[in-house]
């Protein structure tokens, strides 16, 4: 099948990419490397460096490729970010996906995969979070992936493209940025890593449900081949806190060490957590890997892989 995965240079994408190739479909990665590296691209993937913000390059790209299937995870994922810049997150969040989908329309495509978040959609409510609750985020980026799904489910009545969104949790891994705001096991990785006292906003007692990174390209090799249509929350209904994050890190790199606290950042979440039963009845889809365990691959790959 020919694939085109947008922001396949990113951490999650370049990931769901590699599997993609194993299993031995053709593959167009459309990335505007703004947070991704083409280091992370696979040398099977073809890389075009375009964004999803500029519908003709988006139309160009998609009618020339003519992909089966588009795998959408371009996107501005700093929900702190998002507060200060609602605009600019709309303007990938909302817009790029129109732009894709104006496009999607015009060529016989198969289906739309889009990555979108569970622990940013559903607000504060009583944990987990499953996809019956209403959607009422606290931050422009829940609302700006809302929005994307809305019109994913637009174009489906309208012209009849199946979609599988699929809402992660925190999802975490080797390649995740440690340069942003939300993947505390690369923030604390990168800093213990490099000696440095990592800093946990607030007192560490808020919550999130972390999925690893193997589990996430699981459910997007599901997602190729599913005819379910709809959302689809993808974590593990573990509520961990960060202060129970720092540690597990700091046990897998072996240090002992008392963290520094700084301020709560606006728009976040006190706690989330995602009930899966939906795909594990719809995708066959559950979480396989543990925390600790994950954290240990992480930092396995701090030590002996990353450049
Ligand atoms: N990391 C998480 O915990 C998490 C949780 C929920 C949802 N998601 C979603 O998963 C997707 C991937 O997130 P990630 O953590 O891998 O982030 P990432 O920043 O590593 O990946 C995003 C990729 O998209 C590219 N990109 C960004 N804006 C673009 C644009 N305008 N045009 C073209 N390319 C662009 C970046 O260069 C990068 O390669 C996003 O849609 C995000 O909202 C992530």
């Amino acid at each position: 099948m020919k694939i085109l995965v947008t922001g396949g240079a990113g951490f999650i994408a370049s990931h769901v990419v590699d599997r993609y190739c194993e299993l031995g479909h053709e593959v167009v990665v459309l990335d505007n490397l703004s947070t991704g590296k083409t280091e992370f691209v696979n040398k099977k993937a073809r890389l075009i460096t375009a964004d999803i913000t500029d519908a003709a390059a988006v139309t160009q790209i998609i009618s020339q490729e003519q992909p089966e299937v588009i795998n959408h995870h371009a996107a501005h994922i700093q929900v702190g970010n998002s507060v200060k810049h609602p605009q600019f997150d709309a303007e990938n969040n909302v817009i790029g996906v129109l732009n894709i989908m104006q496009a999607a329309k015009e060529i016989p495509i198969k289906k739309i995969i889009m990555a979108s978040t569970g622990g940013a959609m559903y607000g504060n409510k009583p944990t987990p979070f499953t996809e019956e609750m209403r959607e009422e985020p606290l931050s422009p980026y829940g609302v700006s992936k809302r929005s994307g799904e809305l019109y994913l489910n637009y174009y489906f009545e309208q012209y009849g493209i199946p979609y599988t969104i699929l809402r992660y949790s925190n999802v975490y891994g080797p390649r995740q940025n440690p340069h942003g705001e939300s993947g505390v096991v690369a923030i604390f990785s990168e800093m213990l890593a490099a000696g440095k006292t990592p800093i946990i906003n607030g007192d560490g007692t808020h919550t999130r449900d972390y999925v690893y990174i193997d589990d996430v390209v699981n459910a997007n090799a599901l997602a190729l081949t599913s005819t379910e249509i709809g959302a689809f929350n993808i974590g593990t209904t573990t509520e961990i806190s960060s202060n129970e994050v720092f540690q597990q890190v700091a046990n897998a790199f072996g240090v002992q060490i008392t963290p520094e606290h700084g301020p709560e950042r606006p728009g976040e979440q006190v706690t989330s957590s995602l009930d899966y039963s939906k795909a594990k009845e719809r995708l066959g889809w559950e979480p396989t890997v543990g925390f600790a365990e994950g954290v240990r691959r992480v930092v396995e790959w701090y030590k002996h892989d990353k450049k």
